[in-house]
């Protein structure tokens, strides 16, 4: 099993490469089901350098035997700290396998996203690495090859509980309902159910995990996160990014 969270498609599109590989399935977080199966996957984005918060709740939640081989994918933008250990330390269980993928990156709060070109050079220098590691889980191997950036045990165990603590709030998000259609794509596409139409707008209901694929997934760019993201180049995966 195969547990995922994503909230612009990077990190689903890994879930289900090695899925595909290993004829495996993807189980989406949030989720209460905890497998059984011998190889046990997680494949997270990377939120300053550390796991998002639904990912957070599972790996404190789930329990997962000793003879269980569990391995993790970082899906980040450049790099992800200590994220493997947090998540290890989390889970009360050893990550036998781990790998940080730098893929586009949609953190649209604090600056422009990648662009489409650089998203195509993105996936195309994360294929070859992903394919090897997906032979080290075959084998059930230990390994690591993790890209950890500057001062990476301050980048997960300061800079992430205060963002965990001070930058999780829904508060910034805004529609401009002129722009708005009334499509749904936002409520759709948020991950933990946190937007609701409300007169076919939507609100945001206070459970964030700052995933941005109602702002990076909204078709007609009318979701802003507070003045400065309006014009914002803006990320959500497209196979024709491959
Ligand atoms: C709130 C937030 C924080 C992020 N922090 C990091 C980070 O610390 N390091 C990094 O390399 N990328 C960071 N990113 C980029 C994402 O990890 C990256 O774009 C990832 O591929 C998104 O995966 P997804 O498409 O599955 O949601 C951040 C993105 C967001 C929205």
């Amino acid at each position: 099993m195969i547990y995922c969270f994503s909230g612009t498609g990077n990190s689903k599109w890994v879930a289900e490469r090695i899925a595909d590989e290993l004829g495996d399935k993807v189980e989406m977080i949030p989720t209460l089901q905890v497998s059984d199966d011998k190889c046990i996957g997680i494949v997270t984005p990377t939120y300053a350098w550390g796991v998002p918060g639904p990912v957070a709740d599972f790996l404190k939640a789930a329990k997962f035997s000793k003879d269980q081989y569990v391995y993790l994918v970082a899906v980040c933008g450049a790099n992800c700290g200590i994220l493997d250990k947090q998540a290890a330390k989390l889970l009360g269980h050893p990550i036998a396998a781990a790998i940080s993928l730098a893929l586009p990156n949609n953190c649209i709060q604090l600056g422009d996203c990648d662009t489409k070109e650089d998203a195509k050079r993105m996936f195309a220098a994360a294929t070859p690495k992903l394919t090897n590691f997906i032979e080290k889980i075959k084998n059930g191997e230990k390994y690591s090859d993790v890209t950890r950036g500057f001062a990476p045990v301050v980048l997960t165990k300061v800079v992430h509980p205060m963002f965990m603590k001070f930058a999780t709030s829904d508060k910034p998000f805004s529609v401009d309902a002129g722009k708005c259609v009334s499509c749904g794509a936002c409520e759709s596409r948020c991950p933990v159910g946190n937007i609701k139409l409300v007169d076919g707008k939507p609100t945001w209901n206070g459970n964030c995990a700052q995933c941005t694929a109602c702002i990076n997934g909204c078709p007609t760019q009318a979701i802003q996160y507070g003045k400065r993201s309006a014009g914002r180049v803006r990320y959500f995966f497209s196979e024709e990014n491959l």
